[in-house]
């Protein structure tokens, strides 16, 4: 950990972000655009290489809205074979550079059926469906307690926040229940309706350890799901999911754009 915050702040010269934002599947424009400092992760010390189509792996540092920001383009997943504590890491880094707020995005298919392609999700609570859990093993107090509390793991005045911007640049805007499935398999029918009948609003693959972290370090966390598919209604390829996300990503962009200048 400790070459690694020191590599960082060497290529940022002492940047110190404020916020992090994780940037999910076809989402990773924000970072082209704003981009003073990028860092590839294969450069970076004990951070672990995205291979995901659609994710490029880098750590963007860039000055927006008068904020000091620092991006992941691309996170690392479950089903890739990465272990909880390398998916979890940087979340560890974002916490010893002193951010404060994370904004976590991704890819997730709908199981609301008012839900459709293109809509943006406000993530309110998930739902741990990945086998395990990012904080199994020896506890590090340095970052948090042994049994953290999770009963408001995305933060309400967040949530409220960005339900403002979402109105105020007349983007419609869902809330809902992120549930968490290793993936790499998108759901069966079967599967599908079982998420909807235990609470699940949408399903993805990713989000929920970066989550749980954060919180347990204390971050406020605001999530956002690009809706980019009925989960399981029909045949469904990553190509959809990553062309969904594109159709999405000029209201996405302004909407964390707008939260950014407001937090
Ligand atoms: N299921 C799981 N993960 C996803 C989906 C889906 O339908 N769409 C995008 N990511």
């Amino acid at each position: 950990m400790e070459n690694t915050i020191k590599y960082i702040n060497e290529k940022t010269n002492n940047f110190k972000p404020e916020i992090a934002i994780i940037l999910g599947s076809g989402l990773g424009e924000l970072a082209d655009e704003y981009s003073d400092i990028v860092i590839p992760y294969s450069d970076i010390p004990n951070f672990a290489k995205s291979s995901v189509k659609g994710h490029k792996g880098n750590l963007v540092f860039a000055e927006i809205k008068g904020k000091k920001i620092v991006m992941m383009q691309g996170r690392n997943h479950f089903y890739e074979g990465h272990k909880m504590s390398e998916i979890t890491f940087p979340i560890k880094v974002f916490k010893k550079l002193g951010i404060k707020t994370l904004i976590l995005t991704n890819a997730a298919g709908a199981v609301n059926t008012t839900f459709k392609p293109a809509d943006l999700m406000i993530i309110t609570d998930h739902i741990n469906n990945l086998g395990t859990n990012p904080l199994i093993g020896p506890n590090d107090d340095d970052f948090g307690t042994r049994f953290p509390d999770m009963s408001e793991v995305y933060d309400k005045s967040l949530i409220e926040l960005a339900e403002k911007c979402a109105n105020k640049l007349n983007i419609d805007i869902q809330k809902g229940i992120y549930w968490a499935n290793s993936g790499p398999s998108y759901e069966t029918p079967a599967e599908t309706n079982l998420i909807r009948i235990l609470g699940g609003d949408a399903v993805g693959m990713s989000t929920v350890p970066e989550a749980i972290v954060a919180n347990y370090c204390g971050m406020k966390i605001l999530g956002i799901s690009c809706i980019t598919n009925s989960a399981s209604s029909e045949k469904l390829s990553h190509e959809e999911v990553i062309e969904a996300a594109n159709k999405a990503k000029i209201k996405f962009k302004s909407l964390i754009l707008e939260v950014i200048s407001n937090i």
